[in-house]
């Protein structure tokens, strides 16, 4: 089977189908029914109505007949596309087999584990530990934090500005955005959080030519300094590229000089690959690209390729100091998405996916170049399958609803794609691993149609103001 066949397969499409105004009749009964229903907390159906009936490779079809391309994929989560033929036959005899199996030992689990241990790079294998963690990101941080305090006997941790780790209240202590955690009162303490190095919104304003990673540089002279006023932390977290904050590649003097801090002052480093693992930016894991080896690394989307649940941490043997029992949780041993997770990296190394993920961002970035001269756009950054353009008002510098409007106005043309970034002024694109050239193509000319069409390049504030609006 080509990549081609399985990012197209059951349906033989490359494009989507919208039939009339969104929400169609279906999705509309289905969203109201929603909302009289569930917790005022949902989110994905207010910037995306449409109810869904049925997916197939990059492509969902809508209760109401019409056809996105999915450029959101469940978060990263689907990186082999929707309902990808050959992990559902696996998931499907493994629940014939056995479903659930705790912690306990069983064939799927041990292949999923080798198939973990193989993405790492050689050098880290043999001495690279994994726990199953509760089944979703914020867990597996959770459990990370834990270990580290528990291996160092400290209590503190750091974290950086943008960042994004999960919802629950330990991931929302060590995450940057305000607006969620303030209604939270006393979260998780002894979280400092120091700036990333995201270089379009320097608050120096340097350029390349006069930057001195002066983000990194406050985070060193704190650490070092014994009036910094912050103690020996028990962990630097860290994501490699931001993902919910925007799509913000760290620079990699940053990440490298996070990591020689890191080892001098013996703190172990944690990188979140939540988002960037299991292939996302090109290599299997994010960190690979900036040359340094983390101590903890935390995993969870992908894992299982077809969107079954499940967490792991992978860290350094010196770190294993937990008792029996120290981080469990009921659904650690979901066997379908073993089977599929140790599936899923067969075929992406069958089918050289790491290579198309290169290719496709390639083509991707060929597709956006034009928008970095775009008035409109403050900034267009992207690693791998990971894309972001962020929007602000050429006169005033804000985000309006410049970014809200041009996912509307994807969505009307059958583009699913998702926000993030302060304010929601970045639309991000997380494609499937094996999304073909084709499909590119026509998502592309989808989003820079909508952007255009949102905010005509030249033009100045009666546009932006009439945006606002
Ligand atoms: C980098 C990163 N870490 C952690 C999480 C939290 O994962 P979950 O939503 O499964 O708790 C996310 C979710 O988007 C993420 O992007």
């Amino acid at each position: 089977m080509t990549l081609l066949d399985q990012s197209v397969t059951t349906w033989g499409m490359h494009g989507p189908i919208v039939r009339g105004e969104l929400p169609g009749p279906g999705s509309a009964a289905l969203l109201a029914r929603q909302e009289s229903r569930e917790s005022n907390a949902r989110v994905y159906g207010r910037h995306l109505p449409i109810a869904v009936e049925e997916a197939s490779g990059p492509f969902v079809r809508d209760v109401d007949g019409n056809v996105f391309i999915d450029f959101l994929t469940g978060a990263g989560v689907l990186s082999l596309g929707h309902c990808h033929p050959e992990l559902v036959e696996v998931a499907v005899q493994q629940i014939r087999r056995f479903g659930h199996g705790l912690d306990l030992p069983t064939p799927a689990k041990d292949a999923f584990t080798a198939a973990q241990l193989s993405m790492l790079p050689a050098g880290m294998r043999d001495r690279m530990r994994v726990h199953f963690c509760g089944p979703t990101g914020a867990n597996a941080v959770d459990a990370a934090l834990k270990l580290c305090k528990t291996a160092t006997g400290r209590g503190d941790v750091v974290a950086f500005s943008g960042g994004f780790h999960g919802t629950t209240h330990v991931a929302m202590a060590v995450t940057g955005n305000v607006a969620t955690k303030a209604p939270v009162a006393n979260l998780v303490p002894g979280v400092h959080v120091f700036p990333y190095s995201h270089c379009s919104d320097c608050p120096l304003e340097l350029t390349r030519d006069t930057c001195a990673t002066n983000c990194v540089a406050l985070l060193e002279r704190t650490l070092r300094d014994p009036n910094g006023g912050v103690v020996r932390p028990a962990a630097v977290l860290l994501e490699l590229v931001q993902g919910e904050g925007g799509v913000v590649p760290g620079d990699l003097d940053f990440v490298r000089r996070v990591r020689a801090l890191t080892r001098e002052l013996d703190v172990p480093l944690v990188v979140d690959e939540v988002q960037t693992g299991c292939g996302r930016t090109g290599t299997w894991f994010a960190f690979e690209q900036y040359g340094i080896e983390p101590d903890v690394i935390v995993a969870s989307k992908a894992l299982s390729g077809i969107g079954q649940p499940v967490a792991i941490i992978l860290y350094d043997e010196r770190l294993d100091v937990w008792a029996p029992g120290a981080h469990t949780g009921t659904f650690r041993g979901n066997q379908l998405a073993f089977a599929a997770g140790a599936a899923a990296v067969r075929i992406v190394r069958r089918d050289d996916v790491l290579g198309n993920v290169r290719a496709r961002a390639a083509q991707i970035a060929q597709h956006l170049e034009a928008l970095r001269t775009h008035p409109w756009v403050h900034d267009v950054r992207g690693r791998g399958l990971m894309w972001g353009i962020e929007l602000a008002d050429p006169v005033d510098g804000r985000p309006g609803r410049l970014a809200e409007r041009i996912q509307a106005h994807c969505l009307a043309e059958g583009l699913i794609v998702e926000l993030g970034g302060r304010d929601d002024r970045v639309v991000r694109l997380l494609p499937p691993l094996n999304v073909v050239a084709e499909v590119v193509d026509v998502a592309c000319s989808i989003l820079l149609d909508a952007i255009h069409r949102t905010v005509p390049a030249g033009t100045g504030l009666p546009v932006a103001a009439a945006l606002r609006r």
